[in-house]
């Protein structure tokens, strides 16, 4: 191999790796994240900014690994095997503002690799083995965050010369192996300022030397399991004491929960600590009785988290404004501690085992209360707060139930949002109860057992923005009038409620809703918006209902500005019928949620398939196919219509024929001859031959039309029962008006199909006048007949005349039997 084909092999293979690299934003943003790359593609464009390239294999770090990158700011090389670090490195690169270097086994970094990362903003050196932070970052003067977590690091001192860095915010020690802080090693946090947070959880922290942090401004300080014992905890935070911080995180990480042995002055050295939000992530149960506000009567925003608290005691705050009481186990809500707050605005107490809600009195600030997810089982509220005018929010979710009595929500006539979402509620549904609500924006009672069956259930709440009604039921079509006068709703959630039809009246004044879910009820149709007004409507959820279709002209009607149309799983009819239907879903992929999952219906659910891949050509085809069927149909139902017309006596004939013919011999002739002639030749036939045969001797008897048909039968019928089958021989009186004469034609026709069905008949041919040949050929069987037989030939010569009558008479007797 020589070089050329070597070099084109790396090119071929290098571009073929870098199109593996996903292009997140064009020209600035790439992932080649978990590529197995040991070098950057150079189809990376000069231009990028952020380059995600965690997860391959760079062990060796050098000034040639990158390219030139100048505006490359975030680089991601997380876990990339790097083991080395050379000082010139990131010089290609030199305008980075964020370098990841997570889970890397640094073995050599570089001192000076820092160096020219001038605009470095943020530095992840988490989980590298460091061991110090006495990094060389004499350049980095604009770093904010330094992420030093998991690593082997000892001390929290930082180079002195950081504290010169204006907008340093962060240091990240979480998971070191920091046990003894002194004084001396946090003199550059004294100088830094008030903005930092500094996380030391999960460190092994034993001593902190009394006095370290005094003087000290920090934003946060997180100290959640940053201690190895409590006793260490104890004297740490008595340590901390003359420290300012605007929050403080203590307690446990996680959840390692333990029982701690402890003495009951735990807390105490928080009583020297100035702070502003307090959050205490508890996780311990103390075998001593803690008074764990005790040290917090100064703060203003309290959490406690995760303990096991049998009561709160007493609390004279100062100041609060916020009080979270999450998780704790504790079964009654502290109505009496916190009333007479007047500085509280805010109680969460959520998560915990209280049943009743006390009353809360004399607390003029309070805004916002959350009691959800708690025991509490009422058969009357709401009465309890009536000292408690500004509320604004009140959530009582998620609890086993709450009943409703008269005018439940008296003293509460700010209310803006009032959620019962999964507490059932007893007593709404039969009346207005939120009459005095006029300010309620947000009204959450999903699944809450309500069954509706008062159209006036949400009179007066004329600013309600947002509905959620789900999972309830609503009697009748009471779901059809119940909306009618809430004209601000912007959101209203009905799924799930076992709708199965909605007027087209039922959103008539909602003309500013956004968001209407009907997800999972019975609804056949969605015809009810075809009459809306629901110009602002952009998303429409009616998944899991049982719609087959919608008419084109709802389609055509749906609100222009529709962005969401979820209406997957439903029983999609995809039926030729419905091509207008399948093609509108789609040409409209763009709005329609999940169109993957709107499905055609077919006879067995493993068959059903996609709307999406439906095939509407073969609709075409078929379409076309059923024209050109349906045009043969009619074509040939006409041409048998003219054929049935044009040979009905045969039909009849036949018909007869057949029957007759299936009882042969009961038939009994009543005449000798039928004589079939036109009716200009009927003088002839009355005066010579009626004469001549019926009064002769023996006289024959004839058979003729005018005088033997019955009346009030058809000429048909009475041609082939009296005449042909009535006969024993037929007397065929040919004449220029006989071969002229349709009916005669069909007589004689229908006579030779009896000659041929019965051998015994016989045809006598008397030729009245001479025809020309060429006419007789008109007649069926004629010509041929005159050729094969013989046949009398009628003159007025008196002689010839005699043997004429002779002839016939043998001819008609002959076979006489
Ligand atoms: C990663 O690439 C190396 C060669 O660069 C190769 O030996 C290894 O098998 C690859 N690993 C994977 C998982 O593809
Ligand atoms: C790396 O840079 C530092 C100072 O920036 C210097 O002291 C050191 O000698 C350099 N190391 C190498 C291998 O060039
Ligand atoms: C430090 O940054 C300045 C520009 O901010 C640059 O001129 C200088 O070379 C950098 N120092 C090193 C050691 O790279
Ligand atoms: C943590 O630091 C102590 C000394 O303070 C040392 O003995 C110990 O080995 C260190 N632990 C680890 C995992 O490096
Ligand atoms: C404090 O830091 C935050 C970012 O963590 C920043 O947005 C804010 O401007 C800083 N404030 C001061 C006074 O430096
Ligand atoms: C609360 O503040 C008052 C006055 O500012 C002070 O005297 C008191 O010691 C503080 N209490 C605690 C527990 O910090
Ligand atoms: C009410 O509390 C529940 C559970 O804590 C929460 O999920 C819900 O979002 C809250 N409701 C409102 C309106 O904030
Ligand atoms: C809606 O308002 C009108 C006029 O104010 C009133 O007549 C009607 O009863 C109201 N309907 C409901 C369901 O509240
Ligand atoms: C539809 O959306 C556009 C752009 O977001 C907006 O300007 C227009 O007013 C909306 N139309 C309606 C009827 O809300």
């Amino acid at each position: 191999m020589n070089f050329f084909t070597v070099s084109a092999f790396i090119i071929y293979f290098s571009i073929s790796a870098g199109e593996s690299c996903a292009k997140i934003t064009e020209n600035l943003h790439y992932s080649c994240m978990g590529r197995n790359l040991s070098y950057i593609p150079p189809s990376i464009p000069s231009s990028v900014q952020n380059l995600d390239f965690s997860f391959n294999v760079l062990k060796h770090l050098q000034k040639t690994v990158f390219p030139v990158l100048s505006y490359l700011q975030v680089l991601d090389l997380s876990r990339c095997q790097i083991k080395h670090i050379e000082n010139d490195t990131f010089y290609n690169v030199k305008n980075l503002t964020t370098l990841i270097l997570t889970g890397n086994p640094i073995t050599y970094f570089g001192p000076g690799c820092l160096n020219t990362l001038s605009n470095l903003r943020r530095l992840v050196l988490v989980d590298v083995g460091l061991s110090s932070l006495q990094l060389q970052m004499n350049n980095l003067t604009k770093l904010q965050e330094l992420r030093v977590g998991t690593n082997n690091i000892q001390s929290v001192s930082l180079p002195s010369i950081m504290s010169t860095f204006k907008d340093f915010s962060l240091l990240d020690l979480h998971a070191n192996n920091i046990s003894m802080i002194k004084t001396d090693q946090t003199a550059v946090f004294r100088e830094i300022g008030r903005n930092m947070t500094l996380i030391l959880s999960r460190n092994p922290l034993f001593y902190i030397e009394p006095g370290a942090f005094k003087d000290i401004y920090l934003r946060e300080l997180d100290i959640r399991s940053a201690f190895v014992s409590s006793a260490a905890q104890k004297a740490g935070l008595q340590a901390l004491y003359g420290l300012n911080v605007k929050r403080l995180m203590l307690g446990k990480y996680r959840c390692d929960y333990k029982i701690s042995s402890s003495d009951a002055g735990y807390l105490d050295g928080l009583c020297y600590i100035n702070f502003y939000e307090v959050f205490y992530y508890m996780k311990e149960r103390h075998n001593v009785p803690i008074n764990i506000f005790h040290c917090m009567v100064n703060a203003t925003i309290v959490t406690v988290k995760g303990g096991i608290i049998r009561e709160t005691a007493n609390v004279p705050f100062h100041e609060i404004k916020e009080l979270y009481l999450i998780s704790n186990q504790l079964d009654t809500v502290p109505g009496k501690q916190v009333s007479h707050l007047h500085t509280l605005e805010k109680l969460v107490f959520t998560d915990n085992v209280a049943t009743q809600i006390p009353d809360f009195i004399d607390m003029p600030r309070l805004q916002y209360l959350d009691l959800s997810s708690n025991q509490i089982t009422l058969t009357s509220c709401c009465t309890f707060f009536t000292g408690t005018p500004q509320l604004r929010y009140l959530n009582l979710s998620l609890n086993p139930q709450i009943g409703l009595t008269m005018e439940p929500f008296d003293g509460l006539d700010s209310l803006e949002i009032l959620d019962f979402h999964r507490t059932r509620v007893v007593g709404m549904g039969y009346r207005s109860l939120f009459s005095n609500l006029k300010y309620l924006k947000h009204l959450d009672i999903s699944y809450s057992s309500i069954t509706f069956v008062n159209i006036y259930c949400f009179y007066g709440l004329s600013n309600l923005k947002i509905l959620k009604t789900a999972g309830n039921h609503f009697q009748g079509d009471v779901a059809s009038y119940l909306f009618s006068n809430l004209t601000l709703l912007e959101h209203l959630d009905m799924s799930y409620c076992r709708v199965v039809e909605l007027h087209p009246s039922s959103f008539k004044n909602l003309q500013r809703l956004r968001l209407l879910n009907l997800r999972g009820n019975n609804l056949m149709t969605i015809d009810f918006l075809a009459l809306q007004n629901l110009k602002k409507l952009t998303s429409l959820y009616v998944n899991e209902n049982s719609i087959t279709s919608i008419p084109l002209h709802v389609l055509q009607k749906l609100p222009t500005n529709l962005s969401e149309f979820d209406l997957s799983s439903n029983p999609i009819d995809c039926s030729c019928s419905q091509t207008d239907f399948i093609l509108w879903i789609i040409q409209n992929q763009n709005i329609l949620k999940q169109p993957e999952y709107i499905f055609c219906k077919t006879l067995s659910p493993s068959s059903d398939f996609r709307a999406t891949d439906f095939d509407i050509d073969s609709c075409v085809h078929k379409k076309r196919l059923t024209i050109v069927l349906s045009v043969c149909f009619v074509t040939v139902v006409v041409l048998l219509s003219l054929l049935v017309y044009r040979f009905q006596f045969y039909l009849q004939y036949c018909c007869i024929l057949l029957s007759g013919y299936r009882t042969p011999g009961q038939q009994e002739c009543s005449y000798d001859a039928f004589v079939i002639f036109s009716s200009y030749d009927e003088v002839w036939v009355m005066n010579e031959l009626m004469e001549n045969l019926e009064n002769g001797v023996p006289p024959i008897q004839l058979c003729l039309h005018m005088r033997d048909f019955q009346a009030g039968k058809s000429i048909a019928s009475n041609i082939i029962d009296e005449g042909i089958m009535g006969s024993r021989k037929i007397i065929v009186v040919v004449s220029q008006h006989f071969i002229d004469s349709a009916w005669c034609r069909f007589e004689f026709e229908l006579a030779q199909s009896r000659f041929m069905l019965e051998r015994n008949a016989n045809i006598i041919i008397i030729i009245l006048e001479d025809v020309e040949e060429r006419k007789t050929k008109k007649v069926f069987g004629l010509h041929k007949y005159l050729k094969k037989n013989t046949y009398l030939k009628w003159s007025r010569d008196p002689l010839s005349n005699m043997r004429f009558w002779i002839r016939l008479r043998k001819a008609i007797i002959a076979t006489k039997k």
